[in-house]
């Protein structure tokens, strides 16, 4: 049988961690999907770059090289922000590819209309690395807690918020050089601000936003704050009344309303998210039926986004030729349907 061709878009942090974990769990996707998985181009935009890819793959800093590869079935996408990757993203589902991507940034912004658009084309979009890292919040939304009504998700959503934050705490160290070790472990985006500034978890939120309501707030009444004028005076005070400051992102049902916060708060030693640190995310899901479900794990490095893409990537091809129902509305939970008018 054929290998299953993938085109990487974007070889920094992330898509250098699928390309080794391709490697790394050949046989067991083999043993999966029952061919081999074959990475066959990549988009860069350095050319000039040192990389470790193999002489037969194509790489290329224009995407009609990766995309005109004969017999391509998945793109995976791991540039930052909305363009290009919506543009080469739109032009791989034209082409009837499936796309997997671990842009938040992108799906916050234009997740619907991708979702149309690969709805049209009959190829799927698949985007768990977005939110929360390693760890499988959206499968678990989309699958698993399709009766329960959701009623409330409390978050850590960016781990280098939560890195900085943690290790200012435990070595007393400045913020910069905080922010500084969580860039050279490549948690942080390219432009730090994203996270530190809070945009990069109110992204995350707002794709969670989406698949729960099948809608976003209006981002302008999001109350929105991240983590850069915290000071290890706030730390320590904070931690003089038992307390830890974390950056948490909620989003609530009250009444006939949505709450929706991105923001630093204080936690006490009780909190089910004063016990997360480091990179690790955690999400706290409140269905009417289960109660409070907690997720956890590490948020944000090469190695459990990989994760999170190769479990899209496998699961893409389970749920394609199962013939999934064709509307997605199918996989939200019931809460959208009662409701649309709360934003
Ligand atoms: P990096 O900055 O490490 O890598 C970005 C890659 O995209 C680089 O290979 C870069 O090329 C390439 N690139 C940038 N601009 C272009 C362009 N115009 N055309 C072609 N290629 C381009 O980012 P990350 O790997 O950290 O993140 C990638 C995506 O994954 C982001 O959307 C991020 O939000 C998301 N993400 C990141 C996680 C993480 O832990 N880092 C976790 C979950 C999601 P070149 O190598 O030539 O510079
Ligand atoms: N910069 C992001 C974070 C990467 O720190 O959480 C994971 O999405």
């Amino acid at each position: 049988m054929s290998s299953l061709k993938v085109a990487l878009l974007g070889f920094g942090t992330v898509g250098s961690g699928v390309y080794q974990t391709v490697q790394s769990h050949q046989q067991r996707l083999q043993s999966l999907l029952g061919r081999k998985v074959e990475i066959a181009g990549v988009l860069i935009k350095n050319t000039n770059k040192k990389r470790e890819i193999d002489s037969h793959i194509v790489v290329s800093s224009d995407i009609e090289d990766i995309l005109n590869i004969p017999d391509l079935d998945v793109v995976i996408e791991a540039i930052v922000g909305v363009e290009p990757g919506y543009t080469y993203i739109s032009k791989a589902i034209e082409k009837g590819l499936h796309v997997i991507t671990a842009n938040k940034e992108l799906i916050a912004h234009r997740g619907d209309v991708l979702r149309d658009k690969a709805k049209k084309h009959q190829v799927r979009i698949e985007f768990e690395a977005a939110v929360a890292g390693g760890i499988p919040v959206i499968s678990t939304l989309k699958h698993l807690l399709r009766v329960n009504q959701v009623q409330r998700i409390e978050a850590i959503l960016n781990g280098t918020s939560n890195y900085i934050l943690t290790h200012i705490r435990e070595t007393q160290s400045s913020f910069g050089d905080s922010l500084r070790l969580a860039q050279d472990n490549g948690y942080a985006e390219a432009d730090p601000s994203n996270d530190i500034d809070g945009w990069d978890a109110f992204y995350k939120l707002m794709v969670l936003s989406d698949l729960l309501f099948r809608k976003q707030p209006k981002w302008e009444q999001v109350i929105h704050q991240g983590i850069r004028h915290i000071t290890l005076e706030d730390i320590i005070a904070a931690e003089s009344i038992g307390c830890k400051i974390k950056h948490v992102a909620t989003i609530e049902r009250i009444g006939e309303h949505v709450q929706v916060k991105v923001e630093p708060v204080l936690l006490s030693g009780s909190h089910p998210l004063y016990s997360v640190e480091g990179v690790e995310n955690a999400v706290i899901v409140s269905g009417d039926i289960v109660g409070n479900v907690k997720l956890e794990g590490p948020g944000a490095g090469a190695l459990p986004t990989a994760s999170a893409i190769i479990e899209d990537l496998v699961n893409l091809y389970h749920f394609t030729e199962k013939e999934l129902p064709k509307d997605e509305i199918s996989y939200v939970t019931g809460l959208q349907l009662e409701e649309q008018s709360w934003f």
